[in-house]
């Protein structure tokens, strides 16, 4: 493939831009190369502006499940910039997209709309400790919560990709109210609550990771969060930027059974626009300003834009029939195919999906289940195969520490053009 104008407009783009991109894991530093600068997509293919041609498995990481410029999302984004495109006053879509989310999410009674998942785990993590009156709270290694100073500890994503887990600039009174522990250890969480369970506000998750690579909770993990968030009065947060509406309509929560106290929401809800949501009980919310005394605002929070292509792609999930039921059969016609492509080739690795989130890890263990399992992988090996699979026109998340995502309008030719392709860079490893 050429890279020619994407290699010029990166050096370009380096000369203004923090190493020439707008949020790190696009700069390609772990895989190395040079990333391809989009011109167009549409469905499951994107276009970059040397004309070549990819599947695309980032999504936006994450956003565009129902697939690229899908016509009844771009005809709701069209009718509603054609009204103008921000008023900071209350519009009629605001409620629409609340009573949506609250449809398909019942845990949410009441929903506040932000602009991004950071916005809404820094704000759910606020109210929390306004609801509760207590200042620590702990999240789990490897988990990404958005780039909150708070959350920037042990932090998966980029963070984790670029070896920054622990931010410079994080004040150490602030990361003395974070209080970490291992993803799928229970009685580690169990230990942190015996030595502060006073003090603790909230636990925060990822109720499926993504961020350190797709890792499965387990389901007595979930369960017991719940319980001790119970137990010693504070509030369990479900991060769920990531895998609402993506697992099931309901999300994580509604498929794997436990339901949170708080739900952060972002990607999906914004239809590739920017957007960040969060909700609880009646009585949880009413501390948010203006009905209580937490406060939060924003000038674009339910901007139009982004609540009608939200809004349109809701809808499509809600009312798409077999909607999770296609994505699943898809998914898994991918997943069936790579462990045959690993088998084949003899290259040992783990594949841990849920739904449409998928991870392929590069490593000699048998299971992947936390951090420290994902930090074991091969990433050098991850990246020749990163490059292999670009070069022949599959567009992955360029990092061994991310989630695939697979899109709703995919057809089987598609997927089966990945495997091949895959099974083509495995022997080329
Ligand atoms: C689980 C999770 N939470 C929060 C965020 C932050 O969202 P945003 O990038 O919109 O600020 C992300 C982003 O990848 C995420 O995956």
């Amino acid at each position: 493939m050429n890279y020619n104008n994407s290699i010029q407009e990166f050096d370009r783009a380096k000369q203004s831009l923090p190493g020439g991109v707008n949020s790190p894991a696009r700069a390609f530093r772990s895989v190395g190369g040079n990333p391809p600068f989009i011109a167009k997509a549409k469905g499951a293919r994107m276009w970059d502006i040397d004309g070549n041609e990819y599947i695309d498995y980032v999504s936006s990481w994450g956003p565009m499940i129902v697939g690229h410029a899908d016509d009844r999302v771009i005809a709701a984004l069209k009718d509603a910039a054609q009204r103008g495109t921000s008023y900071g006053a209350p519009t009629v879509g605001e409620t629409d997209m609340a009573e949506q989310i609250k449809k398909m999410k019942p845990s949410m009674e009441i929903v506040r709309m932000v602009n991004s998942g950071t916005e809404a785990t820094m704000s759910a993590l606020r109210l929390a400790r306004g609801y509760t009156g207590r200042d620590k709270f702990i999240k789990f290694e490897g988990c990404y919560h958005g780039h909150a100073d708070s959350f920037l500890i042990k932090a998966g994503s980029g963070a984790m990709t670029l070896g920054l887990p622990d931010s410079p600039g994080v004040t150490k009174g602030t990361a003395q109210d974070t209080l970490t522990a291992k993803y799928n250890d229970l009685d580690g969480v169990a230990a942190l609550f015996e030595k502060h369970g006073n003090d603790i506000a909230a636990v925060i998750l990822e109720p499926l990771a993504g961020n350190m690579g797709v890792i499965v909770p387990d389901k007595e993990f979930l369960e017991g969060l719940k319980g001790l968030t119970q137990k010693y009065g504070c509030l369990l947060i479900f991060d769920e930027v990531m895998t609402g509406f993506r697992l099931a309509k309901g999300g994580a929560q509604e498929y794997f059974g436990v339901t949170p106290d708080i739900t952060c929401l972002g990607k999906i809800i914004g239809g590739g626009l920017p957007v960040g949501a969060y909700g609880a009980s009646k009585e949880i919310m009413e501390k948010v300003a203006p009905t209580g005394p937490v406060y939060q605002a924003g000038t674009l929070s339910g901007n139009p834009l982004a609540m009608a292509a939200g809004l349109a792609t809701l809808q499509i999930i809600d009312q798409t029939p077999d909607f999770h039921k296609n994505l699943e059969e898809k998914s898994a016609r991918l997943e069936k195919g790579l462990q045959e492509n690993l088998k084949q080739t003899g290259h040992k690795g783990v594949i841990n999906r849920v739904g449409s989130m998928i991870t392929l890890f590069f490593t000699e263990l048998n299971q992947v289940k936390s951090y420290d399992d994902a930090s074991e992988s091969d990433t050098e090996k991850f990246g020749r195969y990163y490059r292999l699979m670009l070069e022949q026109g599959i567009y992955l998340p360029p990092s061994q520490f991310e989630a695939a995502f697979v899109v709703g309008c995919i057809t089987n030719e598609e997927i089966d053009k990945t495997l091949d392709a895959s099974l083509k860079a495995l022997k080329q490893l």
